[in-house]
């Protein structure tokens, strides 16, 4: 059984998909541990409902970002941790937490990448006047969203959407892409070749 951890900054939505995937053995993994950099992030309390350890560790209560990641690090290695899944993880992933796990570390943005890399993709789309937009799930390399990409779903954005109404389509999609993401490396199905992703 593949071992999963989930990084977390917020809402937890995503990894409430992968959660209840899990349980619906649709994917052969099991989330080990959830990791949040913020105490007050409410996916905490989802993790809690489904008896998962989750853990907290601030960047504050470090003296460098190495030091802070290190530490996340320690925690994944000592849960013996397959894949790393960043699921609204606020925070650019350094060197230090990066190495040990380097093509282990998959990460969900809401945008056809290489479009919209960064923050707030929805509204970047959005604004830029898109007709179709979507959801991304890839591997985590050293750039900021850059990874190879796993898959893809493209979310149309109709004439009357808001940023809201076209984010929450595209989070719906972002559910249902994100545990498929997982199923296939659970099944050693993935393989990066270069800048491609090979599914077998
Ligand atoms: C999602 O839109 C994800 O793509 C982005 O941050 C958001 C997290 O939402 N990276 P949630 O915490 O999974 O609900």
């Amino acid at each position: 059984m593949t071992r999963l951890a989930i990084l977390i900054s917020g809402t937890g939505t995503n990894m409430q998909a992968i959660i209840d995937a899990c349980e619906r053995k649709e994917v052969p993994a099991q989330v080990t541990v959830v990791i949040s950099d913020k105490p007050d992030a409410p996916g905490l309390e989802r993790a809690k409902k489904h008896r998962i350890p989750a853990v907290v560790f601030e960047p504050k209560d470090f003296p460098s970002k190495d030091a802070y990641e290190l530490e996340i690090v320690k925690e994944l290695q000592k849960k013996r941790i397959d894949l790393v899944c960043l699921a609204g993880y606020m925070r650019i992933v350094g060197p230090t937490l990066l190495s040990p796990f380097k093509g282990r570390m998959i990460n969900i943005h809401p945008a056809l990448l290489p479009s919209f890399p960064g923050l707030h993709a929805q509204q970047q789309a959005f604004d830029y006047g898109v007709t179709i937009t979507g959801a991304t799930v890839h591997f985590v390399d050293d750039g900021v969203d850059t990874g190879p990409i796993i898959v893809q779903s493209a979310v149309p954005v109709k004439e009357d959407d808001t940023v809201e109404s076209l984010s929450a389509r595209i989070l719906a999609e972002e559910h249902r892409i994100y545990p498929k993401a997982i199923k296939w490396f659970a099944e050693g199905k993935l393989t990066i070749e270069g800048r491609k992703v090979k599914l077998r």
